[in-house]
């Protein structure tokens, strides 16, 4: 009779508690705890466990990480080059937002290059499956299909295929019949997913994940399984926009730093080589309040245009609206401009956003905020070929931001010419004109001021001509 003792474990991280509490006690997620029973092994007694020795650790044979790359460059940029023979790739996102359209032409790329891959679908049938790799134009003999959910079966047909790599959509609806509990439970989702690691190890077929993450935290969240698996990647993105970034939170086999670019198109995900051409494609010169500002994602600089819109208000409290900024830094940054510049919108309802679904949510999006504002406020345009990058202290005075060498070199090769940075922060890029500010004020003055002479610009590479003309 094996021993047994009832837990409390949350759903989103995993973090037991011996009683019920209405929040988890490790990552403060409120009513996630469910009760579970656990089996408690008997400890194997000493003579019986196998002796373990520790070596100096230049002894340890290196290991050999040779990535497969998937084919969708986006993806594989993400991953450091590919996937890892044996390893456990989990991929979060919640629905809808086109985990299983990714995986599905990730598997169909690495068919159709002679990688033998499986794709076991738990939600959707084999014929659902079919249909929508059609669509996506990746239907290839290699890629091997079985619709079940069953993790036993699962497994039979692992070893029976022996593919290369396999993916499972989803990991949430993999069940186990000899667990008593239902899909989707904790014990179920963790107790699949390290199965599904130990053949991994065992058999060095690269398993992809796919993991539903919900806000309200009603499915077993993939943080659950964070320690388990050797990769997390996050598909993220506004539904309402084509665009979706894809990061790794964690990266066993390389960086985590790098950021995925893809759009939603009738034909599945599209790879964008080129981010900031497509946040600037639909921008109109010549529009108060507008700006575009050099953000990071990961260590990727993109160009995002920032829209202010200042209008009058009814009588009452100002509607303040932030989309893809923070809506906290837009309150400073109305302080700052009213108490430092003299410049007051606390009769006025203010809109701001990022455009095209792009999260410009750091501090060196600031400076950009408030020269848009301020545009807005005015009803005088900006320069069209204007990039503004720092943070805005409380005392109304620009501070440096990181990476800026980065964030400007982008803004010069899509053809912007001048840059209003911190007075900290002056550099020489070639082909830009940057100009200190010290203050708010200061930036305002040299944003409307006459053009800056441009510092010649270093010889082109060949072809970078051609480029810059069609910006
Ligand atoms: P899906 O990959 O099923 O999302 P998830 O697995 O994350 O739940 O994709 C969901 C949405 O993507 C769906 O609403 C339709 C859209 N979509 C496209 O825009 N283009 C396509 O080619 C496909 C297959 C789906
Ligand atoms: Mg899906």
């Amino acid at each position: 009779m094996p021993r047994c003792r009832t837990v409390h474990r949350c759903r989103d991280c995993g973090a037991t508690s011996p009683k019920w509490v209405g929040r988890c006690g490790t990552c403060a997620a409120w009513g996630s705890l469910v009760e579970e029973v656990e089996e408690l092994a008997a400890p194997p007694a000493r003579a019986d466990r196998a002796l373990v020795r520790a070596e100096p650790i230049t002894e340890v044979a290196p290991g050999q990480w040779q990535p497969t790359a998937t084919g969708l460059p986006e993806l594989d940029r993400v991953l450091g080059g590919g996937l890892v023979p044996g390893s456990v790739t989990l991929l979060g996102g919640e629905p809808g937002i086109g985990k299983s359209t990714l995986v599905l032409e990730a598997a169909g790329t690495l068919a159709a290059a002679g990688v033998r891959t499986l794709y076991v679908s738990a939600e959707e049938s084999a014929a659902q499956v079919r249909a929508r790799a059609e669509r996506l134009g990746v239907l290839h003999p290699e890629l091997w299909l079985v619709a079940t959910g069953q993790l036993p079966e699962v497994l039979d047909v692992m070893a029976d295929v022996a593919p290369a790599v396999t993916v499972v959509d989803s990991v949430q609806m993999l069940t186990d019949p000899d667990l008593g509990s239902a899909a989707g439970s904790v014990a179920q989702v963790r107790e699949g997913a390290q199965r599904l690691v130990a053949e991994a190890k065992a058999t060095g077929t690269a398993v992809v994940l796919v993991g539903h993450v919900t806000k309200d935290g009603a499915l077993a969240g993939p943080r659950l399984l964070e320690h388990v698996v050797d990769t997390v990647l996050s598909f993220e993105g506004d539904r309402h926009h084509a665009l979706r970034l894809l990061r790794a939170v964690k990266h066993r086999y390389g960086a985590t730093g790098d950021l995925g670019v893809f759009e939603m198109t009738g034909r599945g995900v599209s790879g964008v080589a080129d981010p900031s051409r497509l946040f600037l494609a639909d921008r109109r010169p010549g529009i108060p309040g507008s700006v575009v500002v050099p953000v990071l994602q990961g260590h990727r600089p993109l160009l995002v245009e920032i829209q202010a819109l200042v209008a009058p208000s009814l009588p009452g409290q100002p509607r303040r609206s932030a989309q893809g900024v923070d809506g906290g830094r837009l309150n400073l940054l109305l302080a700052v401009l009213d108490k430092r510049v003299g410049l007051s919108l606390a009769d006025a309802e203010v809109y701001v956003s990022a455009v095209g679904g792009a999260d410009a949510g750091g501090p060196a999006t600031d400076a950009g905020i408030v020269l848009a504002l301020a545009s807005a406020r005015s009803g005088v345009a900006l320069p069209a070929d204007l990039v503004a990058c720092a943070e805005v202290g409380l005392g109304g005075e620009l501070r440096q931001v990181v990476q800026l060498p980065r964030r400007l070199a982008e803004a010069a090769r899509l053809g912007f010419t001048r840059a209003i940075v911190a007075a900290s922060d002056a550099i020489d890029v070639p082909g830009l004109a940057v100009q200190p500010a010290a203050t708010v004020e200061q930036a305002l003055q040299l944003a409307t001021g006459p053009a800056p002479r441009l510092p010649p610009r270093a010889l082109p590479r060949s072809g970078a001509r051609e480029r810059r003309s069609t910006s």
